[in-house]
């Protein structure tokens, strides 16, 4: 997976061209989703996204490797999931269902204490889990073809955390499904290991041993 970010997507388009020229014939590309920003930082149903995530030094504890091999420290393992929203079932929605669905207000992102256990931040609370699943997440909204959703981006020094989460998203492990499968489904779902940088760049020795 590769990861170009900036502001003009004619740019990305001859950045991600060249790295494809590089890559061949070792990689080839079968998959380009295009990214961007809504608002501050919301997921198309207008939902701020990002909010309860670990900040500096603990997001670097939650996301990146260490104390295991000068190899592995600094790196992360990521996982990325297409979802695919049905926007329109979601608008027909009322406003307190959709902020139930959720768990927190769209109009100040702050979280509903007594929303069903369904809504999708009473499924995945970080400090809810035994040890706490902290991750990063940069997910980011997508549009293709009229078709739109979030394509989920999570960073951490494991999966365990992210395989907690959706575990309980699916219900496995109290039979409660996550309120977002009502109206986005994953089309896709990855795991990637994300190489540390070291002064000369990506650092791949783990990959050579
Ligand atoms: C359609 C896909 C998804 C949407 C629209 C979505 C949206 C949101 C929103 C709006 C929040 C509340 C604000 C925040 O803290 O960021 C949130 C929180 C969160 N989401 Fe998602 N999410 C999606 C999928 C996932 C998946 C697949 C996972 C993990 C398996 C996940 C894990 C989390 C976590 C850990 C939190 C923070 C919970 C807390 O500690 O309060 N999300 N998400």
């Amino acid at each position: 997976m590769v990861w170009l970010r900036g502001d003009n997507l004619g740019e990305l388009l001859h950045r991600g061209r060249a790295i494809e020229v590089i890559a061949q014939p070792a990689f080839e590309l079968i998959h380009v989703v295009d990214g961007f920003k809504y608002g501050d930082g919301m997921d198309l149903t207008g939902y701020q996204d990002g909010t309860e995530n670990p900040k500096d030094e603990l997001a670097q504890q939650a996301a990146l490797m260490s104390g295991e091999s000068n190899k592995m420290d600094g790196s992360s393992f990521v996982a990325v999931q297409q979802w695919q929203h049905d926007l329109s079932h979601f608008e027909n929605l009322s406003a307190q269902q959709q902020d139930h669905t959720i768990g927190r207000t769209k109009a100040t992102d702050e979280e509903i204490a007594d929303a069903p256990t369904s809504a999708h931040v009473k499924r995945v609370e970080q400090d809810d889990f035994d040890p706490p699943a902290y991750v990063v997440r940069r997910s980011t909204p997508w549009i293709e073809n009229q078709q739109a959703g979030l394509m989920f981006v999570s960073f951490s020094h494991s999966f365990d955390a992210f395989e907690m989460q959706l575990r309980r998203m699916v219900g496995l492990d109290d039979g409660v499904t996550d309120a977002l499968f009502t109206f986005s489904k994953p089309a896709t779902g990855n795991y990637y290991w994300c190489p540390p940088i070291g002064k000369e760049g990506l650092n791949l020795a783990q990959l050579m041993s």
